[in-house]
C-alpha cells in the first residue's frame, strides 16, 4: 500500500507530478481558458465580490497566504488570508460581496469549519478548495473546488498543499478571467505555464539526493531556519514547519526583510539556514536584497543552503549548499520550492529516528476547536 515507499508521506512526495496535474485535469479548454463550471457561484457574483478572505490552518494557511499574492496580483481585489482559529474572535468585516475561501485537505478540520459557519452566517459567499469528497466543509460551502490529490495519509501534508496552490492559482486566475483586468495576456501564459509545471515538479523529484544527503548531514543539530521573500516567505513558513512536526527540531520561517529587525541576532557559527531566493528575472530587486541577506547571514556564520533558479549566479559564491530549481513564473515557484524542504524534513526526521507518518501528538485531522 505504501507503493514501495517505507513511508506513506515518500510515496505522497513522489505522486506529486500526478496529483499536480490531476487537479488539472478538465479545467483548461482546448482553448487555453478555464472552465470552472463546477464552481456553482454565478459569473455575475464573482464580478461583484469586493474582498476576498482565506481562511486555513497549518499547511493549509501556508498555501492561503501564497493565494493572496496570486489573487492580488491578477485580480486586484483585496484579499487577506487568515488562521482560522483566530478568524471568527476578531468579528470581521464580511457581507454578500465577500468571497470566503476555506482550504481544508481533510475538509473536518473543525477551526476552519467553524470560521466558515461564522462567514456565511454574515452572508459571505464560502468557496470551499478541499481533497476529500464529500466531507462537512464542501457540504457546507455554497460551492467546492476540488483538489484530485487522492488520499493523502501521513500526518505531514504534501501533494495535497501542492494541489491547494494549483487550485488557489486557479480561482485567483478564474476571478482574473471572467473580471477581465489589465493582465489578459499575463492570465492566459500562465494558465498554459501551470499546465506545464507538473514536469517541473518532477524534475525536481529526480534530483533530491543530494538534499538527502545534506538533511542526514544536520541530524545533530536543534536549530534550522528558513527565509524566503514574497511568495517564498509563506514556503520558507511550510519548510519550518514541516521539520517541527517531523523532526522535532526548533525550526522558524522568517521573511528575509525582517532578519535586520530581530532575528538576525539568533545567527550563530554553523547554524543551517535555509534560503528560498525569488527568480532573478522578474522581480529582480526583490532576488538582489536576498542575496545581501544571504551575504550578511553567512558573514555571521551561518551555513547557508540555497534555494535557487537554475542559471543564478550570483548566489553561488555565498552558498555552502545549493539546490537548484527549474526556472518557473514568479508566482509559480512554490510548486517547484517547496518539494526540497518536503524531502529535506523528511530525511532530516528519519536519520533522527522518528516515525514520518505519525509524528508525535499530532493527527491527520484535527476535529476539535
Ligand atoms: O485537513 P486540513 O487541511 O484542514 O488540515 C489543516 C492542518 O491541520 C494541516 O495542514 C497540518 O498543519 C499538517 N499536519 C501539516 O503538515
Amino acid at each position: 500500500e505504501k507503493g514501495g515507499h517505507d513511508y506513506f508521506m515518500l510515496k505522497e512526495i513522489a505522486e506529486q507530478p500526478k496529483a499536480v496535474a490531476d487537479t488539472l485535469l478538465g479545467r483548461i479548454d482546448g482553448a487555453g481558458s478555464l472552465r470552472l463550471d463546477e464552481v456553482r457561484i454565478p459569473p455575475h457574483e464573482l464580478r461583484e465580490v469586493d474582498k476576498v478572505v482565506i481562511v486555513a490552518c497549518g499547511t493549509a494557511f501556508h498555501s492561503g497566504m501564497i493565494a493572496k499574492y496570486a489573487i492580488e496580483h491578477w485580480t486586484r481585489i483585496p484579499c487577506e488570508t487568515e488562521l482560522a482559529s483566530e478568524f471568527r474572535y476578531r468579528d470581521p468585516i464580511l457581507d454578500h460581496r465577500t468571497l470566503v475561501v476555506a482550504i481544508s485537505q481533510s475538509g473536518e478540520t473543525m477551526d476552519t469549519l467553524m470560521a466558515l459557519r461564522h462567514a456565511r452566517q454574515q452572508g459571505a459567499k464560502v468557496l470551499a478548495i478541499c481533497n476529500t469528497n464529500g466531507s462537512t466543509i464542501p457540504r457546507e460551502s455554497d460551492a467546492v473546488l476540488y483538489t484530485h490529490a487522492g488520499p493523502e495519509v501521513a500526518v505531514a501534508s504534501t501533494k495535497a498543499f501542492l494541489t491547494q496552490l494549483v487550485a488557489c492559482y486557479l480561482v485567483a486566475l478564474y476571478l482574473g478571467q471572467i473580471r477581465g483586468t489589465k493582465w489578459g495576456d499575463e492570465i492566459r501564459t500562465v494558465i498554459r505555464q501551470l499546465s506545464e509545471i507538473s514536469g517541473a515538479v518532477e524534475q525536481v523529484l529526480e534530483t533530491m539526493e543530494p538534499v538527502r544527503e545534506l538533511a542526514r548531514s544536520l541530524a545533530g543539530h536543534d536549530t534550522v531556519l528558513f527565509l524566503g521573500r514574497h511568495v517564498g516567505y509563506p514556503v520558507a513558513l511550510e519548510g519550518a514547519l514541516k521539520l517541527k512536526e517531523l523532526a522535532y527540531m526548533h525550526a522558524e520561517g522568517f521573511a528575509a526583510g525582517e532578519l535586520k529587525h530581530g532575528p538576525i541576532a539568533l545567527i550563530e557559527d554553523g547554524l543551517p539556514v535555509v534560503v528560498v531566493v525569488p527568480s532573478p528575472r522578474g522581480r529582480s530587486l526583490l532576488h538582489d536584497k536576498i542575496v545581501s541577506n544571504i551575504q550578511e547571514i553567512r558573514a555571521r556564520g551561518a551555513r547557508t543552503i540555497v534555494i535557487a533558479e537554475e542559471g543564478d549566479e550570483a548566489v553561488v559564491p555565498y552558498a555552502d549548499h545549493l539546490i537548484r530549481i527549474p526556472i518557473t513564473p514568479t508566482l509559480l515557484q512554490p510548486l517547484v520550492s517547496t518539494v526540497p524542504l518536503q524531502v529535506f524534513a523528511c530525511e532530516l526526521a528519519t536519520a533522527r529516528g522518528n516515525d514520518v507518518d505519525q509524528p508525535r501528538n499530532l493527527a491527520k485531522s484535527v476535529t476539535v476547536e
